[in-house]
């Protein structure tokens, strides 16, 4: 079996290297983590539990077993209370010599908001989960990481995001840095239980996800797919790796950066109708999330198809529709742009925040375009987590926490007024 996975390490390497993921300089990060499944576990005791919304009053709860298990979820609103229940379907997949554990999804709801449910999974009793829906009304707060892995950064980054009483997790993409080495999903899906049980995920799909192998794997997004299962069909999209849901009064589109984008896509033609039934009195804030920044003055991950590109075909979209702030991942390095359209400033156009820097082992961008473009505000290599607390209509507030000496920092900070709210800028 070492064997096994020592080849298949070393087919990621030649993969990774192949990619261009190792093709710069970067300080040395923290190891990974490897979390194994807890001995005492039985075969259909759940494990790697996570949730994600599902239209306004819906959640999905995910997790995976190791054997046959019956997907259900009872829950209720007091510990050990199984009033309710709802069962789902389950899933698994093969990846070369791999093959997953049984991997169930399943809706409960409709929920009340800004309240405590109390859950348990496939009939086991001696593992109780809890969540809080989101609040009904503003404030409502976002955590955002993007490239998190699984390395000591990744820990002290959640250990600062577990602390800031967030509402909702946004991941945009690279998430588990799995590469292929499928054994590693799992441990990331152990790694983040504590928060993702508590709290929803809602992530899309970075380079890292793609984990195809030539002649050996040819489908992308196997493992992501079938183990981050978003609500996809509640906005009329036809793929898990592009979607938008609203909360509170927060329109948040996730687009994928590694699928069709052009005009004729699907994706474009979804985008474009996403934005166009957006209505600004129920949600007057709209955030995008991409993974490949449209905007970036460091000196990894230039000329981009994925960046380049896709600004060209669908900023133009963003930009009609008001959209206030984008944020993307990839990047291993803190940055923040003033808000920006077609390369220039524009106070009709969205902020453009990168925080692909949760904690993957891959290690900082450090360089920076000199000198610095006027319209990037505040750029800094550093781990850490971005926190999104929108107040009301009209005023949400940014800040980025640096991972520094494991103590979180809030480096940088910025009050947004929503596009909604400026006549200026009226759609
Ligand atoms: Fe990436």
């Amino acid at each position: 079996m070492a064997g096994i996975r020592g080849i298949l390490l070393m087919l990621s390497i030649f993969v990774m290297v192949a990619a261009g993921v190792l093709s710069y300089d970067r300080p040395p990060p923290r190891k990974d983590f490897f979390i194994p499944r807890l001995k005492y576990l039985s075969s259909t005791s759940p494990e790697q539990v996570h949730i994600s919304l599902v239209g306004p009053d819906k959640m999905r709860i995910s997790w995976i077993t190791k054997s046959d298990a019956t997907a259900i979820v009872e829950y209720g609103t007091s510990p050990g209370e199984s009033k309710f229940s709802a069962t789902g379907a389950t899933t698994s997949y093969s990846y070369v010599l791999y093959t997953s554990g049984k991997i169930h999804h399943v809706v409960i709801g409709p929920l009340k908001p800004n309240t405590i449910y109390y859950y348990r999974c496939s009939y086991d009793y001696t593992h109780e989960f809890s969540f809080k829906t989101p609040p009904p009304l503003f404030p409502i707060k976002f955590a955002i990481a993007g490239d998190v892995g699984q390395t000591g950064w990744t820990n002290s980054t959640l250990q600062h995001i577990a602390q800031s009483n967030y509402d909702i997790m946004l991941l945009p993409g690279d998430v588990s840095y799995a590469d292929t080495v499928q054994p590693l999903w799992d441990s990331f899906g152990r790694l983040i239980e504590p928060l993702a049980s508590q709290r929803p995920w809602m992530s899309t799909e970075g380079n890292h996800e793609i984990e195809t192998i030539r002649f050996i794997h040819s489908t992308p997004f196997t493992a992501y797919n079938a183990r981050w299962r978003m609500p996809f069909e509640e906005s009329g999209s036809t793929s898990n790796l592009y979607y938008s849901f609203e909360v509170v009064g927060v329109h948040v589109v996730m687009l994928g950066s590694y699928t069709d984008f052009d005009p004729n896509s699907d994706q474009y033609k979804w985008l474009r109708g996403d934005l166009a039934k957006v209505d600004r009195q129920r949600t007057p804030w709209v955030v995008v999330n991409i993974h490949a920044p449209w905007y970036n003055s460091n000196t990894a991950h230039q000329g981009e198809t994925e960046s380049v590109d896709m600004k060209k075909y669908m900023e133009g979209l963003l930009y009609q529709a008001r959209v206030d702030v984008v944020f993307a991942g990839h990047v291993h390095a803190y940055e923040r742009f003033s808000r920006v359209y077609n390369g220039t400033e524009d106070k009709c156009g969205a902020v453009h925040i990168t925080v692909g820097d949760g904690g993957n082992r891959e290690g900082l961008a450090k360089d920076y375009i000199d000198p610095k473009p006027e319209i990037s505000v505040f750029r800094e290599a550093s781990f850490g987590h971005g926190e999104f607390e929108v107040v009301n209509a009209t005023h949400a507030l940014f800040t980025w926490h640096r991972n520094q000496d494991d103590e979180a920092v809030v480096s940088d900070s910025v009050w947004l007024k929503s596009l909604s709210s400026d006549p200026a800028c009226k759609v």
